[in-house]
This record gives C-alpha cells, sequence and structure tokens, in this order.
C-alpha cells in the first residue's frame, strides 16, 4: 500500500500527492519546517517543537493558525503508516503557499501545510562508538535562529563532510564555533560544557536545551558561550545532538582524535541521561 502524507487538510497516498511549480517553498524556500521524533509512540517534547514553530512563523510572517490540530495529524500519519510500534519521525514543512512568482508577499496566499511520517531508528553504532566531523565556515544567513527550508549552506557542508566521512560539519564563523549543520554542537573541557548562547546565529535545538537541563540536574557546570575555533584542540570532549543524532559522542574532529578517541564520561552520562529522558 502506497504511503500515506498529509498535504492541505487531507491525507492522501504519497504518490497522489499535487504541489504547484509555483509553490514559494519550491520557487524561494520561502517556508519553515520541523522534525519531531516519536519514542514507544510518543512524541518527544512536543510542546518545545510546537512553540519553535510558533516563533518561526511569525518570524517568517507565514499565518498558519492551526497548530492545535497537529499533534492529531501527526497521530493519524504515524497509525496510517503502522509506525506507532517503532521510533519514528514526522517532518513537517509549511510553506507561505502558491501563487505567481513574486518576490514580495502575493495578495491571495494561503500556505501549504505538509507532513510525513518515516522510521527513525537510532544510530546505535554512532551512539556508542563516536563519530568524525569537520570544521567548515558558516556561510549561512543571519537569521539562524528560525527553522527555515533555505538549507543550501547546510546542505553543502553536510556532502562536504559525507566527502571526508564524517557524519557532520561543525560551521565555524568568524572565528567561533556556532553549531553543526542540521545539529547543536557542546564540548566539555575540565568538566565544564561549553556551547554557543541562544542567537540569531543558532537554531535553539530542543536537544540542545534536553541536555542543558541534564546538566543543570547533575550538577556539570555550563557555559553558554562561543567556542573559539583555536580551542578546539584543547576540549576533552565533543557532543552533536538534536532530533535525529540524539546525543552522539565526537571522537574525530578534522582527523584529530578528541580526548583519547573514545566517547568521554560526561557524554556517556549526558546520552544515558538523554535516553531515560526519552522513555518518560
Ligand atoms: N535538524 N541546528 C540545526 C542547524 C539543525 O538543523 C538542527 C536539527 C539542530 C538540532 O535541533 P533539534 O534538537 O531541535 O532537533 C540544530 C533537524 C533534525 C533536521 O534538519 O533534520
Amino acid at each position: 500500500m502506497a504511503e500515506t502524507i498529509y498535504l492541505d487538510g487531507k491525507f492522501i497516498p504519497k504518490n497522489k500527492a499535487l504541489i504547484s511549480p509555483e509553490d514559494r517553498g519550491f520557487n524561494f524556500a520561502d517556508g519553515v519546517y520541523e522534525v519531531v521524533k516519536y519514542y514507544r509512540g510518543k512524541p518527544f517534547r512536543f510542546e518545545d517543537h510546537l512553540d519553535r514553530l510558533k516563533r518561526s512563523l511569525l518570524e517568517a510572517r507565514i499565518d498558519f493558525d492551526e497548530l492545535d490540530q497537529l499533534e492529531a495529524v501527526f497521530q493519524t500519519l504515524l497509525e496510517q503508516n503502522k509506525l506507532t510500534d517503532h521510533e519514528a519521525g514526522i517532518y513537517l514543512q509549511i510553506t507561505r503557499g502558491s501563487n505567481t512568482r513574486i518576490h514580495s508577499f502575493p495578495e491571495k496566499i494561503s500556505p501549504t501545510i505538509y507532513a510525513t511520517g518515516f522510521p527513525f531508528p537510532s544510530n546505535w553504532d554512532q551512539l556508542g562508538n563516536g563519530v568524525k566531523v569537520i570544521t567548515a565556515e558558516d556561510i549561512r544567513w543571519l537569521r539562524c535562529d528560525i527553522k527555515s527550508i533555505s538549507l543550501l549552506p547546510n546542505v553543502l557542508a553536510a556532502e562536504k563532510a559525507r566527502e571526508q566521512d564524517a557524519v557532520e560539519a561543525i560551521f565555524i564563523r568568524n572565528g567561533i564555533v556556532t553549531e553543526g549543520s542540521h545539529s547543536s554542537f557542546l564540548a566539555v573541557r575540565n568538566g565544564v560544557i561549553y556551547t554557543h548562547p541562544i542567537s540569531n546565529l543558532i537554531l535553539p535545538g530542543i536537544t540542545r536545551k534536553v541536555v542543558l537541563e541534564i546538566c543543570k540536574e547533575g550538577n556539570i557546570p555550563i557555559v553558554e558561550e562561543g567556542i573559539p575555533a583555536l580551542e578546539l584542540q584543547n576540549m576533552d570532549e565533543m557532543l552533536i545532538v538534536g532530533t535525529g543524532s540524539e546525543v552522539t559522542p565526537v571522537v574525530k574532529i578534522d582527523d584529530k582524535l578528541v580526548g583519547n578517541g573514545k566517547p568521554g564520561p560526561i557524554t556517556l552520562f549526558i546520552q544515558e541521561k538523554f535516553f531515560e529522558s526519552t522513555l518518560l
């Protein structure tokens, strides 16, 4: 049976879905998105995702006020696609809609709402052994706090990482580490955890927030300051965190080992607490 997706109020087979070539998502990447993970049939931090979506829509000036219906839509998608017994993901994309291509907002426009469910298993190999990352220049715009579908710089950086057998590219802007192409970045030195503060230069990651809550509860000191790229070589541990990455140890960066090249104790503590929190 064909996969069922949600498009503009209807649950339809994916191979019957029609989106206008003049959709502004297609023409201008004029839209925002969210990715939510379901553990044992329950969404992880759903309210946080909804809050961030509301903010992205507000900042992008896209009018969509049926946010309260989304949870039921996602649930139906998971049920219809038999994804409730698995770790599953929901991808939601809201574009400004479709009309004749002009840069400013067309007068008559209503948003295009698309959601799809997919199996989203944890990558236990990467979670257990750690991964390699590379550093890359952060060439993104100055509103990285909006979860915009305009992701070409992220895509190019992620591909550069893949070509170097790495799983993520860590962005550096003006000599300061910001975040990954599709994850948040944290590092540990002498028992203190460092990460870029919330600002226009990073996405306010929900997993980042959960990790900082875990650190607070575990009495791990937190410093929310951008890490100078030159300081990376002095870090004992590094982590990439996100809805897909969960809490993944970084053991190699640009061909240099992180610490002794094995996941460190603070990373493993955070990882354990993170997975405990997904079961609550
Ligand atoms: N990426 N920073 C960036 C640039 C991201 O794209 C993401 C998530 C994160 C982590 O945010 P969160 O913990 O809320 O997932 C940080 C999603 C999953 C993606 O693009 O698929």
